[in-house]
């Protein structure tokens, strides 16, 4: 018998970077697109491993011990002192674009080891699979801040403070959400560890950058919550005039932020790490397909319209 488990993607609406300084940040799941993982035993001997998306068909041993995805076995295999390794087939699929800013790593994670779990039947507790996955994200991503393993496993709506326990929040009324694929893949690692070096030559600038940020996921998260989700076009863009101070933004995302705009999205911002990855836009549902339709036009590999309720 098989055992499957599946883990959404995520966008982040206000705060990234700043949250990895303590600020608050707001991400929410996004169900269109996720990843799954099926484990079943196996009569051949080893773990065998199949993600047909990454062309992967291996044997757990052939990879090496800092791969993503052999760190999340070994370090779920140790943890629940399994002993002697059994044999699976762990099946991998995932429509989650990679280094987009849409959590694919960590939906990855989270749905592995909850099949994993299951499988070999170790329960765990959402707040263990959260915890075990941020120790994973940090094997891969330097300083993460911990907001993707928690919007991907409790695959709700998260206000995000760093090293705090979860906090989800209310949607007064619902709202659309257009997101677009630059389809350039930037690491977030990198945008994380150049907004570093910008913060330690000039400590005072960007805790004040960071402290505005911080102000924005605050407001936007009362203005979620008491239904006036118009008023989040106007955060948006201030959000991502900071994160172009941050320089984490790029031609190719400052030009699908403005399409959306003129094609009238209330407001606009990247998304995530930055570089690359998305951009997201608040929209009037009516207006979602042709605002849509102009950020392809500037150049989106992939839009995505969300309803966040
Ligand atoms: O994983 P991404 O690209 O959605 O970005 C994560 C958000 C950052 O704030 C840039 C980093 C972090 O760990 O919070």
């Amino acid at each position: 018998m098989s055992h499957t488990a599946s883990a959404p993607g995520k966008i982040i609406l206000f705060g990234e970077h700043a949250v990895v300084y303590g600020r608050p940040a707001l991400a929410i799941p996004v169900t269109q697109v996720h990843a799954d993982v099926q484990v079943s035993g196996s009569s051949r001997a080893g773990i065998w491993i199949q993600a047909p998306d990454v062309n992967l068909h291996t044997e757990l041993n052939t990879l090496p011990s800092d791969h993503p995805l052999a760190s999340v076995i070994h370090n779920f295999l140790f943890l629940f002192r399994v002993s002697p390794f059994p044999n699976l087939e762990i099946r991998i699929s995932s429509t989650i674009p990679v280094a987009s800013g849409l959590g694919s790593g960590a939906a990855v994670t989270v749905a592995l080891t909850r099949a994993l779990s299951s499988f070999l039947s170790r329960p765990m507790a959402d707040e263990e699979v959260n915890a075990f996955a941020y120790e994973i994200e940090k094997l891969h991503h330097g300083t993460p801040s911990g907001i993707d393993n928690t919007v991907v496993t409790y695959a709700k709506p998260v206000y995000f403070i760093k090293g705090q326990p979860i906090e989800t929040f209310k949607v007064g009324a619902a709202f659309t959400i257009v997101i677009g694929d630059t389809g350039i893949s930037a690491p977030t690692k990198e945008s994380v560890g150049d907004v570093r070096k910008l913060w330690e030559a000039d400590n005072g600038k960007w805790e004040s950058v960071f402290d505005r940020v911080g102000k924005i996921a605050e407001e936007a998260r009362k203005n979620i919550e008491s239904g006036k989700w118009e008023l989040l076009g106007e955060l948006m863009d201030q959000n991502h005039l900071l994160l172009q101070e941050m320089t984490v933004s790029s031609p190719e995302l400052d030009r699908l932020v403005s399409a959306a705009r003129s094609a009238g999205a209330l407001g606009a911002k990247l998304s995530g790490g930055g570089r690359g990855g998305n951009m997201i836009a608040l929209v009037n549902v009516n207006l979602a397909e042709s605002v849509a339709k102009s950020i392809r036009e500037a150049g989106a590999q992939r839009v995505i319209i969300t309803q966040v309720s």
